[in-house]
């Protein structure tokens, strides 16, 4: 583990069942205080369903979630939150109709029961969207939203931010925008990151370390070096070395 060598979050031995699909299957891992760990795998791997069992959206059928030290399996979402462990979700959902503010003060709310707006316009500055707090939500692009959904999860001034896919659909300028931005966040912030990535050239630029899936097994973990030069992962995922 890396920066820090203290654990922050650690699964131990989830597993997930969907009636008779196994979607997780005995996966174990740590984060280090501070560090931004790489999830990556196929569709259907798991990932979502671990961000889902480390966030309280789901309980696992077996195994536990660890959070300094203490245990949080079973906990619901908001108990989850206001420990200091929060998600963006794979498709960003908002409210159109309100600002992008109000959007984003949401999440403040929802860590906090006395969430105040500073910490809304804080997490905005933060992803560089302040000066478009006032616009309608339904006035930005993709990149945008997502950047919305970041900040929304940034309000509740967690420990843990849970990222699923930040980078699905935006163009290469984009892509390298969000990529400063999530540095930039780590940076301000020393907030840990476990982010759920397909676009594997943001994830291996960006991330100290990445845990590799495959139908619901962890089948790597190192540095982005050594998971480019893995022959598992680049037969199950990657197709080509890089
Ligand atoms: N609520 C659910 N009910 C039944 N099966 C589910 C449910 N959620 C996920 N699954 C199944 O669990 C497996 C893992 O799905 P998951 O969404 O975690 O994959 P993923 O790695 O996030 O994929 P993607 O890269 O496409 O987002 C899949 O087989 C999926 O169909
Ligand atoms: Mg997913």
């Amino acid at each position: 583990m890396s920066p820090g060598n203290e654990a922050i979050l650690e699964a131990q031995a989830l597993s997930k069942h969907f009636g008779g699909t196994a979607a997780l299957k005995e996966v174990s891992f740590s984060a280090a205080a501070g560090e931004i760990l790489g999830l990556i795998g196929p569709n259907g791997a798991g990932k979502t369903t671990l961000l889902n069992l480390l966030s309280g959206v789901l309980r696992p059928t077996s195994g536990k979630v660890l959070f300094r030290g203490r245990d949080l399996t079973g906990l619901k979402t908001h108990a989850v939150a206001r420990m200091g462990i929060a998600r963006t979700l794979q498709t960003p959902r908002s409210f159109p109709s309100m600002t992008v503010l109000e959007n984003v003060a949401v999440g403040a709310l929802f860590g906090h029961p006395h969430g105040r707006t500073d910490g809304a316009i804080k997490s905005l500055d933060l992803v560089g969207l302040g000066e478009r707090r006032a616009s309608p939500m339904s006035s930005l692009n993709l990149q945008e939203r997502k950047m919305v959904e970041l900040a929304r999860a940034l309000a509740m001034e967690p420990r843990v931010v849970l990222i699923d896919e930040a980078m699905s659909g935006l163009n290469p300028t984009e892509i390298e925008d969000s990529m400063r931005l999530i540095r930039r966040v780590r940076s301000q912030t020393g907030v840990t990151i476990i982010w759920v990535e397909h676009v594997v050239k943001a994830i291996m630029e960006v991330v100290e370390r990445i845990i590799v899936l495959n139908f619901g097994q962890v089948i790597a973990t190192g540095s982005p070096a050594e998971i480019a030069r893995n022959d598992a992962v680049v037969e199950a995922y990657l197709g080509t070395k890089a």
